[in-house]
C-alpha cells in the first residue's frame, strides 16, 4: 500500500518538475524588467529564510531534547539462558541448541573470521530475531520461544562462496 502511494507520489512530483522545467525553458526568451522582480524576490527570500529558521530551529529544539535516545532492548528477560554463538565460514558454533518453550534466551554472538548475520527463522521462514555476527565484537540478542518446533539459524550477510550453507538448527520443546 505504501509502495503504491510512494509510486503515485513520485509520478506526480516528476510530472510537476517536468512542467516547471518546460515552463522555464519556454520563458527564458522573454525579456522582463529585472529590478522590480529582484526587489520582490529579495523580500520573499528574507521572509522565507526567517520562516525556515523558525521552523527548523523549533523542530531541532524540541526533537533534540530527548538525546541521548534510549536504546530499547527487545525481549530481554530475567535470568536468561546464556548461549555463546560463534559464526565461522561456513557454519555456526553454538554452546546450546535445545531449549524449552517460555525459557528466556540470551544469544551472545561473535565471529571468528568475517562479518556474518545471525537470523533466527521459524518453520515458515519468518524472521524472529537477528543481529550481526562480527569479529572481535559480541552482539546480544534476547529471544523467548513461544512455540515448540525446529527453528533455523541462517546467515544473513554474504560472507563467501558457501554463505548459503551457513544453516544451524534449534529445537524447542514443551
Ligand atoms: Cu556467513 Cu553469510
Amino acid at each position: 500500500m505504501y509502495q503504491t502511494a510512494a509510486w503515485y507520489l513520485s509520478i506526480i512530483l516528476m510530472t510537476l518538475i517536468t512542467v516547471i522545467f518546460i515552463t522555464v525553458v519556454l520563458k527564458t526568451n522573454r525579456r522582463r524588467e529585472y529590478e522590480s522582480i529582484q526587489k520582490k524576490w529579495y523580500r520573499f527570500r528574507t521572509i522565507y529564510f526567517i520562516a525556515l529558521l523558525v521552523v527548523f530551529g523549533t523542530a531541532t529544539y524540541f526533537t533534540l531534547q530527548d538525546l541521548p535516545f534510549e536504546r530499547p532492548v527487545y525481549g530481554q528477560a530475567e535470568n536468561p539462558v546464556v548461549v555463546d554463538v560463534e559464526a565461522i565460514q561456513f557454519g555456526w558454533n553454538m554452546s546450546q541448541t535445545e531449549f524449552k518453550v517460555g525459557e528466556p534466551i540470551e544469544f551472545d554472538i561473535t565471529s571468528t573470521d568475517v562479518n556474518h548475520g545471525f537470523g533466527i527463522y521459524d518453520k515458515d521462514m519468518n524472521l524472529l530475531a537477528q543481529t550481526q555476527a562480527m569479529p572481535e565484537y559480541t552482539n546480544t540478542v534476547y529471544y523467548t520461544f513461544t512455540e515448540p518446533g525446529t527453528y533455523q539459524i541462517l546467515c544473513m550477510e554474504y560472507c563467501g562462496l558457501s554463505h548459503h550453507l551457513m544453516i544451524g538448527e534449534i529445537v524447542v520443546t514443551n
